[in-house]
């Protein structure tokens, strides 16, 4: 096995994480110390979004430099420190790759956009306007507004799948592809232990640009439909693996929207591109049924467990990123569970999963102290690119604002960005100025030191949890078998190798339940309520038995 398959990758977003030079948002340095915190989490690897230089109009995913520090995070040293510092903790500091755009402040594309006569006039993708003047196609960004913008100087329209400020970089040009490699191969020099893939689906555009059915009222189609998973991506990215990754010890994770389960086995295991791949069904569940504007709960429990399945048994040869919660997406416990809900055991049920089940856990920033989402008053309090593109476009198809205001707080994806809560000073500890976003508002109940203290909190799960992962080899590389698969609300699973056989039983509903199993010769190894009666589980309640052999 890999390293990577035996460890749990934490997420950081460091803006949000910890401030050591009081200006309001998180550094470097703020990582390095708490790389403790974080290996008491059984973190073997930090995923840290980037913090290269960069606009920040989509919070560093705009980038100016691959190669530099931006200098509100800090410098190279301070990267090279915790490159250090963690490597002699044993954990490995994975960077974000985003190489489907980068910012219009790039040189490349300041370079690009002059003229068509450039030496990187065909870096980005460039079309002429239609005859009339229109964009060349009606696709809409993924932030809303088309995904076309035009540019004056060179008197030609560019794409862009994200913000304007994002223009899309145009993998058709061998030059740009190495030049890319490059980028990467600067990162693996540094001893880098891997890289997470940003919006890799896009990469590849069809041949030709056509107009789309219109999907929404601004008479545009997403451009997801139009371009997600193009067919000939998959020899770009082999041809990005072997001039990058291919013969180190480093790991790939991609962000792949736009491929199902069904298609993961070309993307991942020893023929395919990447280790792994994040695969959104069991987190999408109410895109899937274009309900974005409904209760989340339009979905069944059922539904949940046929997502997570599909992710196991199509990752049967190959390994699985499993996560609950990213920068990008709602907290877990508001995501999954209704208002009513007990916060602490949803927090527990899902930490539960995502620690045992077959794959790398993938934890974000935050989910171990189960914060849920903010409740803010107005669209002006949020700094979210995308929550600001999807209120205007609610309210061009005809919502109130109350109803756009109401899908921003579920979706927006400051949710999972708002400062750590560390302790119970000033601004929950993360800064001694005024932080970037506001700080949660449970932060004193919620913050890191209360929980520390307390042996029923989610934090202490999380740890006891890491500690099971790290003295049960088979939650590491057990094989993987649904229980209980018919019932509807207990997601269920055994992990058995030679020396032991695990049970896990996770009730994901609110409600408590009865299950036949026979528990004869397991012995309880964690529970999420201080007592377990054999064939009942209370509501949100997650067990894990083990039968030594
Ligand atoms: C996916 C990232 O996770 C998200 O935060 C970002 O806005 C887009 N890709 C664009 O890079």
């Amino acid at each position: 096995m890999y390293w990577w398959q035996k460890t749990v990758v934490y997420e950081c977003y460091p803006k949000s994480f910890l401030d050591t030079r009081g200006q309001g948002t998180g550094t470097i340095e703020g990582i390095r110390q708490k790389l403790d915190y974080l290996s008491s989490l059984g973190t073997g690897a930090i995923w840290i979004t980037p913090v290269y230089v960069s606009p920040m109009v989509d919070n560093g995913y705009d980038i100016a430099d691959y190669c530099a520090i931006d200098p509100l995070f800090g410098t190279m040293e301070d990267m090279d420190r915790l490159i250090s510092d963690a490597r002699d903790r044993g954990i490995r500091i994975v960077m974000d790759l985003v190489f489907n755009h980068t910012s219009d402040q790039h040189p490349w594309f300041l370079e690009s956009r002059k003229n068509k006569e450039n030496p990187r006039s065909n870096w980005y993708i460039w079309r002429d306007a239609k005859e009339d003047g229109s964009a060349p196609a009606n696709w809409r960004g993924i932030f809303g507004g088309s995904a076309w913008t035009w540019c004056e100087e060179r008197g030609q329209y560019y794409l862009h799948t994200f913000a304007k400020e994002q223009p899309d970089l145009n993998w058709e040009e061998p030059e740009v592809r190495q030049a890319l490699y490059q980028c990467a191969k600067f990162w693996i020099d540094k001893g880098i232990g891997g890289f997470r893939i940003d919006a890799i689906t896009y990469i590849k555009k069809p041949a030709v640009f056509l107009d789309g059915l219109p999907d929404a009222e601004d008479g545009l189609v997403s451009i997801h439909n139009m371009t997600a998973n193009t067919p000939g991506i998959l020899d770009f990215l082999h041809e990005f693996r072997d001039h990058t990754v291919k013969g180190t010890d480093l790991f790939t994770v991609g962000e792949a929207n736009g491929v199902s389960a069904e298609e993961l086995p070309e993307w991942v295991g020893e023929n395919g591109v990447f280790d792994m791949l994040f695969e959104f069904s069991h987190v999408n569940l109410e895109f899937k049924k274009n309900e974005i504007w409904t209760r989340p709960d339009s979905w069944t429990i059922s539904e949940l467990k046929e997502a997570l399945r599909n992710s196991q048994e199509n990752t049967r040869d190959a390994w699985y990123p499993i996560f609950f919660e990213n920068h990008d997406k709602p907290r877990c416990v508001d995501h999954f569970f209704s208002e009513k809900a007990d916060r602490t055991a949803a927090a527990k049920v899902i930490g539960m999963i995502l620690y045992t089940m077959r794959g790398t856990p993938f934890l974000y920033q935050g989910q171990e102290l189960g914060l849920n989402r903010v409740c803010w008053d107005n669209i002006e309090m949020y700094n979210d690119i995308s929550s600001i593109g999807q209120y205007d476009l609610a309210l061009k198809e005809g919502k109130s604002q109350a109803e756009a205001l109401a899908a921003v707080r579920k979706f927006s994806r400051d949710n999972a960005r708002v400062p750590m809560p560390w302790n119970r000073e000033k601004n929950a500890g993360f800064t001694s100025s005024v932080p970037w976003l506001n700080v949660h508002e449970n932060a004193e109940y919620l913050c890191a030191e209360q929980q520390q203290a307390n042996p029923d909190s989610v934090l202490s799960w999380y740890r006891s949890l890491a500690e099971l992962r790290r003295s049960h080899s088979a939650l590491i590389d057990g094989s993987y078998e649904e229980a209980l698969a018919e019932d509807e609300d207990i997601l269920g699973y055994l992990r058995e190798n030679e020396e032991e056989r695990i049970l896990v039983l996770a009730n994901l509903s609110e409600k408590e339940k009865i299950y036949e199993f026979d528990e004869k010769g397991y012995m309880i190894l964690l529970g999420s309520y201080r007592e377990h009666t054999s064939g009942k589980l209370h509501p949100l309640e997650a067990i894990l038995l083990c039968h030594k052999k």
